[in-house]
C-alpha cells in the first residue's frame, strides 16, 4: 500500500507574498509548493529584489515544471491586492486562487515614543492591512474554491511580547485575531480554512536587522540550539496546504523550536 504524499496538492494555485528574496520564507515557501506540484506566484516590492524574483522563478520553473508568476507590487493597498491576483491569473492561465500565503513583512524595531508615524503606518499597512485586503482579493476576484487555504505567517512576537519591537509585535498580534475571524466567516460561507504559522527566530534578512533579539531568542528554544531555517517554514505551511490538514483552522501554529512552550 502506498505511503501519505501530497499529491492533491498537484495542479493547485498559490500566491506567496513577499517571496522574491531566495534566502527569504516566501522563496522556500514558494518552492517547496512548488516541488509539490502547485503553481506560484512570486511577489515582491522593492526594486532590488526584481533580479532575484525572476531568478527563482526561472529555477523553479526549469526544477518543478510548474507555472510561476512574478509579480511586483505593493501588498498594502486593495488595489495592489487585487492586481496580484489579477496577474497571477492572467501570467498562469488560471480562473481561481486556491492557496494564499500572507508572507510579506518588515520590521522597524526602536522604542514606542521613537516610532514615527511613517513607521506605524507602515508596519500596519504591510502586516495588517496588506493580508486583510489579498483575502478580499483571493476569495472575490480569484473565486478561492472550497477546500481553499490562507495561511498567515505571523510571529512568536505577538506572544513573547518582545519590548524591541512594540508596533511590530502588536501589529503581528492584530493578524492573530483576523486569522482566527476570519476561519469563522470563510469556512462557514466558503469551506475555506484560515491559519497563522509563527515563527521563532529563523536565519533570513529581516532577523539580520534584530540580531540580540533572535540570540535571546534561540537561547529560549528548547529544542535547538541553533536558529530556525526557511525549510522548517516552508515544510509546515506545506502540511496545511494539503489536504491532510483540512479540519484544521483558525490555529495559532508556532514554529520556534519551543520557545512558546504550549502556550
Ligand atoms: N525571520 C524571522 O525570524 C521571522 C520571525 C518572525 C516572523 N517572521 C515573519 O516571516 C515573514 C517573512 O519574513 P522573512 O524573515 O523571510 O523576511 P525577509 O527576508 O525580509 O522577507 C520579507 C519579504 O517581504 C516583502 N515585502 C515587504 N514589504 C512588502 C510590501 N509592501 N509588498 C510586498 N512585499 C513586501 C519583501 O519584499 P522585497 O524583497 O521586495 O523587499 C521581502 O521579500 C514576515 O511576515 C515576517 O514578519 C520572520
Amino acid at each position: 500500500m502506498p505511503g501519505d504524499d501530497f499529491s492533491d496538492l498537484a495542479g493547485k494555485v498559490a500566491i506567496v507574498t513577499g517571496s522574491g528574496r531566495p534566502n527569504g520564507i516566501g522563496a522556500a515557501i514558494a518552492r517547496t509548493l512548488a516541488r509539490n506540484g502547485v503553481s506560484v506566484t512570486i511577489n515582491y516590492v522593492s526594486e532590488r529584489s526584481a533580479k532575484p524574483a525572476e531568478d527563482l522563478a526561472q529555477s523553479i520553473r526549469d526544477e518543478y515544471k510548474v507555472g510561476v508568476a512574478v509579480v511586483h507590487q505593493d501588498v498594502s493597498s486593495p488595489e495592489g491586492a487585487q492586481r496580484i491576483v489579477a496577474e497571477t491569473m492572467k501570467q498562469l492561465g488560471v480562473d481561481h486562487i486556491d492557496i494564499l500565503v500572507n508572507n510579506a513583512g518588515l520590521t522597524r524595531p526602536g522604542p514606542l515614543l521613537e516610532a514615527t508615524v511613517a513607521d506605524i503606518e507602515k508596519q500596519f499597512s504591510v502586516l495588517v492591512y496588506g493580508p486583510l485586503y489579498l483575502t478580499q482579493a483571493v476569495v472575490g476576484l480569484g473565486k478561492m474554491p472550497k477546500g481553499g487555504r490562507i495561511i498567515n505567517i505571523g510571529s512568536i512576537g505577538s506572544r513573547t511580547f518582545p519590548v524591541a519591537l512594540p508596533v511590530y509585535a502588536a501589529a503581528k498580534s492584530a493578524l492573530d485575531i483576523l486569522t482566527v475571524l476570519w476561519a469563522g466567516e470563510l469556512g462557514r460561507t466558503h469551506g475555506i480554512t484560515v491559519n497563522t504559522v509563527a515563527p521563532g527566530p529563523i536565519a533570513t534578512d529581516l532577523v539580520d536587522k534584530t540580531p540580540e533579539t533572535a540570540s535571546e531568542l534561540v537561547v529560549q528554544q528548547r529544542g535547538s540550539d541553533r536558529i530556525g531555517e526557511p525549510q522548517h517554514m516552508a515544510d509546515v505551511v506545506l502540511l496545511i496546504a494539503s489536504e491532510k490538514s483540512r479540519w484544521l483552522t483558525a490555529k495559532y501554529i508556532a514554529v520556534d523550536a519551543g520557545i512558546l512552550g504550549n502556550c
